[in-house]
């Protein structure tokens, strides 16, 4: 009887691997973060779960997470009551008015942190942005529309995971990375407070 259980563990785990390794221990939802490239594999992102709310949290249930095998463990707090980060689709104008952030910022060639709330007038989205960099400028040559296609995929990696604070990490070959925080609940909890790793 054991046998058989743990054979049907691991056909399980085998089918629910690929969205993102993980588990759910009641309270945390403990993942590896993804990571992949973008822009014709230019560049890499990587997608963190900052708080999952609880309606979502059961997609992290039967996942398999063996920690032997992992270098990078993360946990995500489970919330309830709370609005989950935009799909791309639904959050079309918070993002592209962000990858414009994100391009202006590094045409300025600043590394410093802005933030805020932005609003269609029904629903509303925080973000927080800052750039860092091993060199000494925080330019980067990805195209604005790379940016935008990228911070997509993250939102979309995040709305599906049911994140209502996350982070994106950018990079794109150089000395540049980009790091965003996003809130689905920016009154009570401001991007800008969220903390994810650097
Ligand atoms: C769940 O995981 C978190 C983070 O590792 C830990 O703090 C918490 O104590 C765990 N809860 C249980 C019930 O194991």
């Amino acid at each position: 009887m054991v046998k058989v259980g743990s054979f049907s563990a691991a056909v399980l785990a085998l089918g629910v691997i690929s969205p993102s390794i993980a588990s759910y221990n009641g309270s945390h939802v403990i993942y590896v973060p993804t990571v992949e490239t973008w822009d014709n594999g230019m560049g890499s992102l990587t997608t963190y779960f900052h708080s999952v709310n609880s309606d979502y949290a059961h997609l992290y249930e039967h996942n398999y997470l063996d920690k032997r095998d992992t270098v990078e463990v993360y946990t995500s707090v489970v919330v309830a009551g709370t609005s989950v980060i935009l799909a791309a689709y639904a959050g079309l104008e918070i993002y592209e008015y962000v990858a414009e952030v994100i391009k202006q910022r590094s045409n300025a060639d600043v590394c410093s942190l802005t933030y805020g709330d932005y609003t269609d007038g029904e629903r509303i989205e925080g973000y927080a942005y800052r750039a860092t960099t091993t060199g000494t400028n925080c330019q980067t040559t990805a195209l604005e529309s790379a940016i935008y296609a990228a911070l997509r995929r993250c939102a979309n990696k995040l709305h599906k995971g049911g994140a209502t604070t996350g982070c994106c990490k950018f990079r794109h070959g150089g000395s540049w990375t980009g790091h965003l925080r996003l809130s689905a609940e920016p009154k009570k909890h401001p991007a800008s407070d969220i903390t994810c790793p650097s």
